[in-house]
C-alpha cells in the first residue's frame, strides 16, 4: 500500500513516543522514589522473566545519543513522559529540583535539534507512597496529580507547549485495578471504578493547573480506544460489543466531553461513583486536541462469568497477528479517527501511539531487517492519510516506539522500537522500519517544499 502523503498538512508532526519507566532506568538516582511499577515489577511472577525497569534503556544517561537517533530518523516531534516520582518523590509536597533538571536539559536539547517536545504528565508511574495511601481509588490522588502537574508546567512551560495529562487511563483503571495485569495489580471492580473516576477528575484538575502556569499551553488527553465489532450476529454478542464499547471508549470520552458517565455502563458496573457537585464540569475542561493510541481491533463475544464488562475479545482465524498476538487491521485506526471527528467533534487529533512488536534479531552484518513492522507502519499511515482525506483534522503521528523498551508485564521480550536495543551493551541499531519511517518523512517534506 502506498501512503497518500499529500493528504497530510505541511506542518504535520512526525514523531516517536516513549514513556519514562519504560526507557529511563536510573530508578534510584537524583532523589527518585519508587513508583507502583517498581513495586509491581519486583513482585515475583508479575512480569515475564522477572524483568523490571531498573536499567531499561538507560536513557537517563544516554539521552543525548537518543536525541541523535531522533534526528537521524528525521522526526520533528517527540512524545515523552515525566516521572512523577522524580519530581515529587513524596507523592505530594516538596518538589525535587534535581528530578526536573533532567527534563529541563532534555527539552533544551530537543529544541536545539528542531524536535518539538510533547510532554505526558502521567504514564502510569504513580509514586508508591501514594499507593500506600490508597492510590487512584482515593480522591486526594487527583489533587496530588494537579500539584505535580503545576510544578512540571512551571519549570518547563516556557519551552513546552504541548501537554498530555494522562496516558491511557483505561489501562490504569481497568487493567491495573480490575484485571490485575498491570500495577498496582488489583482485581476489585469497586476500586477500579473509583480509580477511573479520580483519574478523570485528575485530568480536569491537571488541565487547569497546566493552563494556569502556561497560558498558551495546548492540552489534551491520550486514550487507547477500541475498534469493537461483535464476534457474531447473536444478540448476546451484539450486546457484549456495546458493553465493551462503553467500557473502552465511551466511559473515557463522554465525561471529558461534558456528557457525563454513560448510564448503561453505570448499570453494568453497579458501583456507586464517588461523585461530588462540580466534578463533571472539572472533568470537561475544553481541550485543544485528543490523542489516539491504536494497535489492534477487537471482535467481542458475551462472557457472562468474566469480569466487567462481561465480554471478551475472541481470536479470529486467518487474521495476521503481531508478536503480541494482537490482530493487525489498519482500517481500525481510520474508523476511530472518523468516530472522534464525527461523534465527539474533535477539532485537532494526534495519533499519539501506533506500532507493532516482532521478534527482531540483529543479523551478522549488524543490521535489523523487520519487513512486518515496515508494512504495519506503512498500512497504518495509509489509513491515517485516508482519514484525513475524509475530513479528519489529524495534525501528527507518533510511532511507538523510538526504542525497544520495557513492555510492562511482558518485559523486554516484546520489541516495539524503530531502533533496536541490545540490553547487554545498550547498543542502539536503527531497524529497517526506522529507515523506512525516515524515508516517508523525507518524502512528505520534499512534497511540502515543492508545494510552498
Ligand atoms: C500502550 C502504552 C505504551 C506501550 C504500548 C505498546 O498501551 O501506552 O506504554 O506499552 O501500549
Amino acid at each position: 500500500m502506498t501512503i497518500d502523503l499529500a493528504a497530510f498538512p505541511h506542518d504535520f508532526l512526525w514523531g516517536t513516543a516513549t514513556s519514562a519507566y519504560q526507557i529511563e532506568g536510573a530508578v534510584a538516582e537524583d532523589g527518585r522514589s519508587p513508583s507502583i511499577w517498581d513495586t509491581y515489577a519486583h513482585t515475583p511472577g508479575k512480569v515475564d522473566h522477572g524483568d523490571h525497569g531498573d536499567v531499561a534503556c538507560d536513557h537517563y544517561h544516554r539521552w543525548r545519543e537518543d536525541i541523535a537517533l531522533m534526528k537521524e530518523l528525521g522526526t520533528n516531534a517527540y512524545r515523552l513522559s515525566v516521572a512523577w516520582p522524580r519530581v515529587v518523590p513524596g507523592g505530594d509536597g516538596p518538589v525535587n529540583a534535581k528530578g526536573l533538571d533532567f527534563y529541563d536539559a532534555l527539552i533544551d536539547a530537543l529544541l536545539q535539534a528542531g524536535i518539538t517536545p510533547s510532554v505526558t504528565l502521567y504514564h502510569w508511574d504513580l509514586p508508591q507512597v501514594l499507593q500506600d495511601r490508597g492510590g487512584w481509588p482515593e480522591r486526594d490522588t487527583a489533587y496530588h496529580l494537579a500539584a505535580y502537574a503545576a510544578a512540571v508546567a512551571e519549570r518547563l512551560g516556557d519551552r513546552v507547549k504541548h501537554w498530555t495529562t494522562l496516558n491511557e487511563p483505561l489501562c490504569s483503571a481497568w487493567i491495573g485495578h480490575l484485571e490485575g495485569r498491570m500495577a498496582p495489580g488489583l482485581t476489585d471492580l469497586t476500586a477500579a471504578v473509583r480509580a477511573s473516576y479520580h483519574l478523570l477528575l485528575g485530568h480536569g484538575l491537571a488541565t487547569q493547573a497546566v493552563r494556569a502556569a502556561v497560558p498558551d499551553a495546548e492540552v489534551g488527553i491520550v486514550n487507547n480506544l477500541s475498534d469493537v465489532v461483535p464476534a457474531s450476529e447473536r444478540p448476546e454478542d451484539v450486546a457484549a460489543a456495546r458493553r465493551m464499547d462503553g467500557h473502552s471508549n465511551r466511559w473515557w470520552l463522554d465525561p471529558v466531553h461534558g456528557r457525563g458517565f454513560p448510564e448503561d455502563m453505570r448499570e453494568v458496573y453497579g458501583v456507586e461513583l464517588p461523585e461530588r457537585a462540580g466534578d463533571l464540569e472539572t472533568m470537561a475542561q475544553p481541550l485543544d486536541w485528543l490523542g489516539l493510541n491504536y494497535y489492534f481491533p477487537s471482535a467481542v463475544a458475551d462472557d457472562p462469568t468474566g469480569p466487567a464488562p462481561y465480554a471478551h475479545a475472541v481470536r479470529r482465524l486467518g487474521v495476521p497477528r503481531t508478536g503480541m498476538d494482537w490482530e493487525v487491521e489498519a482500517a481500525g485506526i481510520e474508523r476511530l479517527l472518523l468516530r472522534l471527528t464525527h461523534d465527539y467533534g474533535a477539532r485537532r487529533l494526534y495519533v499519539t501511539e501506533n506500532g507493532s512488536a516482532y521478534p527482531d534479531v540483529v543479523r551478522p552484518d549488524g543490521t535489523v531487517d523487520d519487513p512486518e513492522r515496515k508494512r504495519y507502519l506503512e498500512d497504518h499511515l495509509a489509513a491515517c492519510a485516508s482519514a484525513v482525506r475524509k475530513g479528519v483534522p489529524l495534525a501528527g503521528y507518533f510511532a511507538w516506539s523510538l526504542l525497544d523498551n520495557f513492555e510492562w508485564a511482558y518485559g523486554y521480550d516484546k520489541r516495539f522500537g524503530l531502533v533496536h536495543v541490545d540490553y547487554r551493551t545498550q547498543r542502539r541499531t536503527v531497524k529497517g522500519s526506522g529507515r523506512h519511517y525516515a524515508e516517508i518523512i523525507r518524502g512528505h517534506r520534499a512534497r511540502a517544499r515543492r508545494a510552498a
